[in-house]
C-alpha cells in the first residue's frame, strides 16, 4: 500500500498538462467596480494594454459583486441580490465538475485567505495593523466557497488557496491550469481607488507576461467583476495577456459581445469539455480560441436591451416577490466543447426534464435582468436560433 500512496502524491504534484486546442493554462485576475471608459483611460491599464487583447464589449452579469462571482463558474447567479454568505446546493454542478471528466488541474487563490477550507465573509490580517487590517480576504470575491459542490468535498476545498500559495505554485512551476484569483479588498480597488488597483495589477503582472514565465502557453485574463455606475450599462474591461497571446495580437482589441459566462464558454471549447446546461451554453468564445477552432460567435438578438443591472428572479434572491425556486439545467444542449451535459448533472436531473427553464442555448440569457427583461422559461430542447 505505502508505495502506491507515495506514488498518487507524485501524481498530484506533477499532474499531466492536457493540452488545449488555443491555450494550456487560462488564469483568471479579478479587480472591483470600475467602469469601462475610466480604466482605459488609466495609465497603468494603458501601458499593460500594449501587451494584450482588449475586450471592447464585455457585460458583468448584475450587481452587487457577489453573483458576478459566483455565475462565473457555475453558469448563473440564482438570482441573487446581495453580498452575504449563501450557500448553493450539491446538486449544482459548476466548472470544477466539468475540468475534473479531464483531470485538469485547478485552483482558486484569493490574497489574505487564511488557509483552505475557511468559511467565514472575511478576514483581517492583523500583521498588517488596524489601518488596513479590515480589509482583507472577503468571501464574497471567492467564486467556488459558496456552492456545496465545493465547500463539502475537502479535495476541492483543499484548493482554494492565498497568494502566498500562488507565489510558491509558480516558483515550484505547479501552477494549475485553471486559475482564478481575487486580491485583497485594497489591491482590488474596493476600497482604494481605481489607479491603487491597476498600479497593483501592472507589478503583479509584468513578470508572469515573460515568454517563459510559463513552461505551457499561458492565458491570463485581467478583468472586473462589475462596474461602478449602476445606471449605465454594466460593462467592464477584460483584457487576455500573456505567452498564450500570439505576438501579432498584442496591443489589438476584440469588439466581440462577451459575459462572465463567456470564459466558461471558452474553457470548454478550448479544451472540448461537456457543458453545465445553464448560460454557459451559447455564450460566445474568446475570439483568440474561436479563431482556431472555427467556433462560430454571434451577437444576442436583443443586444441593444443590455444594461445588467439589477438581478432577476432565483433562489438565492432574498426579495419575497423575487424568490422563485431553483431551475433545473436544460440537459438537452450542445456546448461549446462539442459535447452535451456533464453526465453527473443529466443523471441528477433526468426526473425534471419537463421543467421549464431559462437556459435556452442561444446565449441570451446574458441579457437578462431584473428590470425590464426577466429571464423566459422554455422547454427544454436545443438551440434552434
Ligand atoms: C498579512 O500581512 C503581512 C504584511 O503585509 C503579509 O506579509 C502576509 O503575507 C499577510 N498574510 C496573508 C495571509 O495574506
Ligand atoms: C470530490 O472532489 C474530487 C476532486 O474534484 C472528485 O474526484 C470527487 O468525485 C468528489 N467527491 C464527491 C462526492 O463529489
Ligand atoms: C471601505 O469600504 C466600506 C464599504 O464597503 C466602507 O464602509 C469603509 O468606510 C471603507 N473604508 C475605507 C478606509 O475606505
Ligand atoms: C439600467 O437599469 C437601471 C436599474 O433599473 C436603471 O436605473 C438605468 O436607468 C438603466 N440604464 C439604462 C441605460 O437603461
Ligand atoms: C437583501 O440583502 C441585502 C444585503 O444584506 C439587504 O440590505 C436587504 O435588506 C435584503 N433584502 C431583504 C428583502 O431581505
Ligand atoms: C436540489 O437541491 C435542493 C436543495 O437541497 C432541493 O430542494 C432540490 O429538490 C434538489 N433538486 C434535485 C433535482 O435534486
Amino acid at each position: 500500500m505505502y508505495p502506491l500512496l507515495v506514488l498518487g502524491y507524485l501524481s498530484l504534484a506533477h499532474a499531466a498538462i492536457v493540452p488545449g486546442r488555443a491555450f494550456d493554462r487560462f488564469i483568471t485576475i479579478w479587480l472591483e467596480n470600475q467602469d469601462f471608459a475610466k480604466v482605459i483611460a488609466d495609465p497603468d491599464f494603458v501601458d499593460l494594454k500594449r501587451y494584450g487583447i482588449l475586450h471592447t464589449r464585455f457585460y458583468a452579469a448584475t450587481h452587487p459583486s457577489q453573483p458576478n462571482y459566483v455565475a462565473a463558474v457555475g453558469g448563473d447567479y440564482f438570482g441573487l441580490n446581495h453580498d452575504e454568505v449563501v450557500r448553493i446546493p450539491s446538486n449544482v454542478s459548476t466548472l470544477v465538475d466539468l475540468l475534473d471528466t479531464r483531470d485538469i488541474s485547478w485552483a482558486g487563490y484569493f490574497e489574505g485567505n487564511p488557509g483552505p477550507g475557511y468559511m467565514a465573509s472575511g478576514s483581517v490580517n492583523i500583521s498588517k495593523g488596524t489601518a488596513e487590517g479590515n480589509w482583507d480576504y472577503v468571501r464574497k470575491h471567492n467564486h467556488f466557497v459558496s456552492y456545496d459542490s465545493i465547500n463539502m468535498n475537502g479535495t476541492r476545498l483543499a484548493r482554494l488557496l492565498s497568494f502566498e500559495d500562488f507565489k510558491r505554485d509558480l516558483a515550484a512551476g505547479t501552477v494549475p491550469q485553471f486559475v482564478a484569483m481575487s486580491p485583497d479588498m485594497l489591491n482590488d480597488g474596493h476600497n482604494t481607488t481605481l489607479d491603487y488597483a491597476t498600479k497593483w495589477a501592472r507589478e503583479f503582472l509584468l513578470p508572469l507576461l515573460s515568454d517563459s514565465a510559463f513552461a505551457e502557453r499561458t492565458v491570463i485574463q485581467l478583468t472586473y467583476d462589475e462596474a461602478d455606475d449602476y445606471k449605465k450599462p454594466n460593462q467592464i474591461v477584460s483584457l487576455l495577456l500573456g505567452n498564450g497571446v500570439p505576438k501579432n495580437k498584442e496591443g489589438s482589441e476584440d469588439d466581440t459581445f462577451y459575459s462572465h459566462y463567456s470564459t466558461l464558454s471558452t474553457l470548454q471549447n478550448n479544451w472540448e469539455l461537456p457543458n453545465l446546461g445553464r448560460f454557459d451554453v451559447g455564450a460566445n468564445v474568446y475570439k483568440l480560441v474561436a479563431d482556431v477552432t472555427g467556433y462560430r460567435n454571434k451577437d444576442p438578438k436583443d443586444v441593444a436591451n443590455v444594461n445588467n443591472s439589477i438581478s432577476y428572479k432565483g433562489f438565492l434572491n432574498n426579495q419575497s416577490t423575487m424568490h422563485v425556486p431553483l431551475s433545473a439545467p436544460n440537459i438537452k444542449l450542445i456546448g461549446a466543447g462539442g459535447l452535451p451535459i456533464l453526465d453527473a448533472i443529466r443523471y441528477m436531473w433526468q426526473s425534471h426534464s419537463s421543467e421549464k427553464t431559462p437556459y435556452d442555448g442561444t446565449g441570451n440569457g446574458q441579457l437578462f435582468d431584473g428590470d425590464k427583461h426577466y429571464p423566459i422559461y422554455y422547454p427544454q430542447g436545443g438551440d434552434d436560433a
